[in-house]
């Protein structure tokens, strides 16, 4: 069978619209989902994301604004899809959790883990935070507060319906530690590990009595309840690509999946609830649970809640979809936090967008113009010999798509920042490069077949590293392409000029 790559982001909340945080999961995603089409093909690459619909949060916020949750969603749907598409999100498919498909199935899973007795009704008296739809025990509760928010919680009793949990703790311990590969980076593998190791894990309340929320999916044997929102919404990894056959087998073309990425605040949900969900489903488990960090503004993690978010629209707007892609993926280690701020931003965009890569490809561009007419030299730059540097550059161009894709494992963390860091070595070798033969002198020494081998160098370059950039930066990418991909070229204008300190608007060229 050919190899595929079926790739998840979370489904966000509607209730409110996206921030960075969330546009850094999907630009992510986005990038491998680019790199793996690549590299497999397009049709061995599925792409998923989509929105998390039920549930309480989500309620409230309709009834904020005087709608029926379903006509709220439907609002606020599109700005998450208008997003991605400003961003250059190219998703396969994009789920709703209150989409008929994705209930069915809710409903199916439902019906057969209770058939195999791992669904059961239970009293449940417990300590219960709105906000975060979380019960917490008596310990946790401690003085009535959330742990999580920090906002009063309330106590309620109620007849719900559990999930056994945990009766798979010894298999899930197993698991993990036979799969070193299956949470990253470890950091989390450890903390997951660790919780499981020394906590024993408490059945999971799946339903909510409708009297208290009715805005969920209908329970299949239970007209009084609704679905808990994390069991429904964990679900979409495999609603969204495949169906229960009759014997409640889950057949699909695309599970399981490569790769959930998240972030580090819903890893107990995805690397706890989720397996143990498909393990008594009889479901094969994904290959890797990635949580990357948060993105914060000074000490804080940057939520809505907090009414700390940046835009990423305005960012756009005002650096380019790829400068702040870029930054994003560079900037901060995949799976760590990272501060935001604008400062950096153009730092980065000012040295390696304008001075490096910019300045690399326009100068490329200008000289072949110059010398040669626009025409790019028709030299094989493998077969003739150069000096040091320029043997060391076609190396470096040689090995440049290896270099790339080795961190863009789970075994190294999806280093991104690392990735991009190869392709700018070949870029800061060739810039030096520039410098150090100075081209002017062979023209005006008259020395043209050097000249030539010099410039198709240079060329091969620029090629090499527009290559490698396609998963990042696709706008830039393609532009560069355009400009240097064919025997003439087509010079346009500098692709990053240099921004002014602090928040000057930059031109916008082909960005
Ligand atoms: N609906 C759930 C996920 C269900 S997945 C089956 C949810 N939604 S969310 O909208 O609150 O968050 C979605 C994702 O955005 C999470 O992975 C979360 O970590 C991420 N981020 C939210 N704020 C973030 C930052 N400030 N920085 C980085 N990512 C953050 O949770």
């Amino acid at each position: 069978m050919e190899e595929k790559f079926y790739i998840t982001t979370p489904l966000y909340y509607v209730n409110s619209s996206p921030h960075i945080g969330h546009s850094y999961t999907n630009i992510a995603c986005d990038t491998l989902a680019r790199f793996k089409r690549a590299k497999l093909g397009k049709t061995n690459v599925w792409f998923l994301t989509g929105t998390d619909e039920h549930g309480q949060k989500i309620k409230k916020a309709a009834d904020a604004k005087n709608l029926s949750p379903q006509d709220f969603t439907d609002e606020i749907v599109p700005l998450f899809k208008e997003l991605w598409q400003k961003l250059g999100i190219s998703y396969d498919d994009f789920i709703r959790t209150t989409e008929a498909r994705h209930k069915n199935t809710v409903a199916k899973a439902l019906t057969i883990l209770k058939e195999k007795g791992d669904i059961f009704m239970a009293q449940y008296e417990g300590w219960y935070c709105v906000p975060c739809e979380s019960f917490w025990t008596q310990t946790q509760a401690g003085s009535a507060i959330c742990p999580d928010c920090q906002r009063p919680i309330e106590k309620i009793t109620e007849s719900n319906y559990f999930f056994s949990l945990s009766k798979y703790q010894g298999w899930l311990i197993d698991y993990i530690e036979a799969h070193p590969d299956f949470i990253r980076p470890l950091i989390r593998r450890n903390e997951v590990l660790s919780f499981l190791k020394l906590n024993s894990l408490t059945d999971l309340c799946i339903s909510r009595p409708k009297e208290r929320l009715n805005w969920g999916i209908a329970f299949p044997f239970s007209s009084e309840h609704v679905v808990y929102v994390w069991f429904d919404a964990l679900l979409n990894y495999i609603s969204a690509v495949g169906e229960f056959n009759k014997d409640g087998v889950f057949q699909s073309r695309w599970w399981p999946a490569d790769l959930h990425i998240i972030g580090k605040d819903i890893l107990r949900q995805h690397a706890v609830y989720w397996p143990i969900m498909l393990k008594a489903l009889d479901i094969p488990m994904p290959s890797c649970v990635f949580a990357h960090g948060w993105w914060m503004l000074g000490e804080n993690k940057m939520s809505k809640s907090r009414g700390n978010v940046v835009n990423p629209l305005e960012m756009v707007e005002k650096y380019g979809i790829d400068a702040y892609r870029y930054f994003l993926l560079r900037d901060v280690p995949f799976g760590m936090d990272g501060n935001f701020s604008e400062d950096a931003l153009i730092k980065r965009f000012n040295s390696d967008l304008a001075n490096d890569l910019g300045n690399l490809v326009y100068r490329s561009l200008t000289m072949t113009e110059k010398y040669f007419a626009s025409v790019v030299p028709n030299i094989d730059i493998f077969v003739r010999k150069f000096d040091e540097a320029g043997e060391s550059i076609k190396n470096k161009i040689k090995s440049l798509p290896q270099d790339v894709e080795k961190f863009l494992t789970p075994a190294e963390d999806f280093n991104f920042g690392a990735s991009l860091e190869e392709t700018w070595k070949l870029i800061a070798m060739a810039n030096k490069y520039v410098e150090e033969t100075k081209p002017w002198n062979l023209s005006k020494e008259g020395k043209l077949e050097e000249l030539s081998a010099f410039i198709r160098l240079l060329i091969e370059v620029v090629r090499a590293v527009s290559k490698e950039l396609l998963p990042f930066m696709p706008v830039t990418a393609s532009a560069i392409i355009e400009q240097a991909g064919q025997d003439i070229i087509k010079k346009g204008s500098p692709l990053f000029p240099r921004l002014e300190i602090p928040g000057a608007t930059p031109k916008k060229n082909a960005r």
